[in-house]
């Protein structure tokens, strides 16, 4: 077993030490009898990319879909920049500025690029990022300059997702979250059946996340996808967390090893 200190052990912020952007504190999951997350502690640091890791079934979805207010957890407590809270939905979690992209259900194909961008937070019910009310030709406007600041240059923002790339999918789904000001994006699996250009293009995009201040938590089981962009590296097996190591303190070599 692998072990970094815990920097956030105290709940307020210790000289020196930020709180957390999220801190999970004895996360416990079951789904009947099967045991997918096992007293899972774990923190985000602002402007962090942290890589996720692990062999099938070691419970890194499961972790990210509690964070992403998809799944309750049976046990633990979640706190948001140090403010203890309950994710019901994934609106809960959206509103406190965690973004999830998966590889195939974040957008719907046949709406418009627009259309995906504003998705679940249409225009009646914004709270929440630089805009209040919006009409449809405002929306087109902003959705083609959060594309511009992921720098992907597509035709128009009525085009229907079904015409992009994998890669310009992910961009899409980028740009929304940079739009919105989230404060952290989680990535499952984001360059699965991406081609090796379009996988650099995404992995241009989480050191865009970064340069912006915005957490990313990358999961993939591709260590040289994750290695390389990643600040921290937590692996999980089991549905337990048994590494939780600083990039410069541990190898690509040394994580496969864990992993097997
Ligand atoms: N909805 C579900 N119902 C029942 N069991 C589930 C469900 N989702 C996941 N599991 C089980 O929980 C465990 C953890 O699964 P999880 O999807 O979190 O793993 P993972 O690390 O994301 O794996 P992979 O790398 O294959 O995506 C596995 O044993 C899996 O079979
Ligand atoms: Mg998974």
């Amino acid at each position: 077993m692998t072990e970094v200190t815990e920097r956030t052990h105290s709940s307020g912020a210790t000289a020196g030490t930020a709180e957390p952007i999220i801190r999970c504190v004895g996360l416990d999951k079951w789904y009947g009898s099967v045991h997918a997350l096992k007293n899972v502690d774990v923190s985000f640091n602002k402007g962090e990319v942290i890589g996720l890791v692990g062999d099938n079934g070691a419970g890194k979805s499961t972790l990210i879909k509690i964070l992403s207010g998809a799944h309750a957890p049976d046990a633990g407590e979640i706190f948001v920049e140090g403010k203890r809270v309950h994710l019901r939905t994934t609106r809960d979690a959206m509103d406190l500025g965690i973004e999830t992209i998966y590889q195939y259900t974040a957008m719907v194909p046949d709406m418009s690029i627009a259309r995906n961008i504003f998705i679940g937070r249409e225009p009646v019910s914004f709270r929440i990022g630089p805009v209040g009310l919006l009409d449809r030709r405002q929306m087109a406007r902003e959705s083609m300059e959060a594309l511009r600041q992921v720098d992907l240059h597509l035709r128009s923002p009525d085009t229907p997702v079904v015409e992009l790339s994998g890669g310009e999918r992910q961009g899409v789904a980028i740009a929304r979250a940079m739009y919105f000001r989230s404060k952290v994006m989680i990535l499952d699996e984001p360059t699965n059946h991406l081609s090796l250009k379009e996988t650099q293009k995404v992995l241009d995009f989480v050191a865009g996340l970064r340069d912006m201040g915005i957490t990313s938590v990358f999961i993939s089981h591709n260590l040289h996808h994750v290695y390389p962009i990643s600040d921290r590296i937590v692996v999980m097996a089991r549905g337990e967390k048994i590494a939780d190591l600083p990039k410069a303190d541990t190898t690509i070599e040394a994580l496969s090893d864990l992993i097997i």
